[in-house]
């Protein structure tokens, strides 16, 4: 084992383990990806319908050889799929791509829904996506049943606003287990992210390396977060990286961390990034917040994202 095995409680009594690996793009990399961090420790997979990487994450598990129950399985639906009468064929769907009858946690990807249909971006005649006329909450109610089926161990969201948080809890009867969000020290969201812990909703850190996902544009004239001056200058002291200070601040506020990697040796540094920091050295990530957010797709999905919290541009 090559790092701590860091375990957090969610509100359905389960244990979610901190460290988890991000499984999207490079789609053909994914398998021997996800080889190399079962093989490293890693114990939490996160994949979604929308990736095209439920299919190697569930092949990489099986020739990994790492029983079923020793993993926590993370996927999401689609927002061509928020339908009511859609969300079970999608879960089935996922189920049978991952090669398992039931998934650790099932997350709706955003508040936002498309056409429903067989296209994952439907287009209208303008080549603008096709929203869909599904409300989140309906949606959710209908995840809440495949949670009571046992298909779903656990459901939550990713990418809702706060407003969107309290509708929801409001409206429906499960709260959500877990929020998958973007967060990480140039996006810390305290305030966001201390109401989660008052409604007993774990947040889970996507992108938790932030721009250094190229395919943000917005990060690409900025020094990358893990080459952060600070990151680097606490990683000294305990022999290891800015990127592995980045994930062990995420996990010391009791958060999971999703790092992707398709490069062997950043996959294991990755899993060694589960270790403790001194209260001091936490003090110190938490200041160097930029609120600076980097993934936030408006102006495709036809949906005013993140209204309400930091880091959203006017
Ligand atoms: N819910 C959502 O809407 C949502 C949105 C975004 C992401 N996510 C999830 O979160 C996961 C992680 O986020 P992300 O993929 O955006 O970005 P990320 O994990 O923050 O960063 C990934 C990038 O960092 C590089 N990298 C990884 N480890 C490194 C290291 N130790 N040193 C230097 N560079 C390193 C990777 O390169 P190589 O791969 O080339 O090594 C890749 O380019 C995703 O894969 C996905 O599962 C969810």
């Amino acid at each position: 084992m090559l790092h701590r095995g860091t375990m957090h409680k969610l509100n359905t009594g389960a244990s979610i383990p901190a460290l988890g690996f991000g499984t999207w793009q490079d789609k053909d990399a994914q398998e021997p990806a996800v080889i190399a961090a079962l093989q490293a420790g890693v114990r939490h997979i996160d994949t979604a319908a929308v990736y095209g990487t439920e299919p190697a994450v569930g092949s990489a598990i099986k020739k990994s050889g790492v029983p079923r129950s020793e993993l926590f399985l993370v996927t999401k639906i689609w927002n061509n799929s928020h339908a009511p009468e859609d969300v079970e064929a999608a879960l089935d769907a996922s189920l049978k791509n991952l090669g398992t009858d039931y998934v650790d946690l099932w997350l709706m990807h955003w508040p936002s829904s498309f056409a429903s249909g067989s296209s994952l971006f439907p287009k209208d005649s303008n080549g603008k996506v096709k929203a869909g006329t599904s409300d989140y909450v309906e949606t959710y109610k209908a995840m809440e049943k495949l949670y009571k089926s046992g298909k779903a161990r656990a459901i939550g969201v990713s990418n809702f606003s706060k407003a969107e948080m309290e509708r929801l809890i409001k409206e429906t009867s499960v709260v959500p287990a877990a929020h998958q969000l973007e967060l990480h020290p140039y996006l810390q969201q305290h305030e966001f992210a201390e109401w989660h812990k008052s409604q007993g909703i774990h947040v889970t850190q996507y992108s938790p390396f932030g721009n250094s996902n190229e395919v943000y544009s917005k990060g690409q004239n900025l020094s990358k977060l893990i080459e952060d001056p600070t990151l680097v200058e606490v990683g000294k002291k305990y022999g290891k990286s800015g990127a592995q200070v980045a994930l062990a601040w995420g996990i010391a506020h009791g958060r999971s961390v999703i790092p992707k990697s398709k490069t062997p040796d950043r996959i294991k540094q990755n899993v060694e990034g589960d270790f403790e920091l001194s209260a001091e050295d936490i003090k110190k990530v938490d200041a160097i917040d930029r609120k600076l957010r980097f993934n936030d797709p408006s102006a495709n999905f036809g949906w005013n994202f993140y209204q309400d919290l930091e880091g959203k541009e006017a």
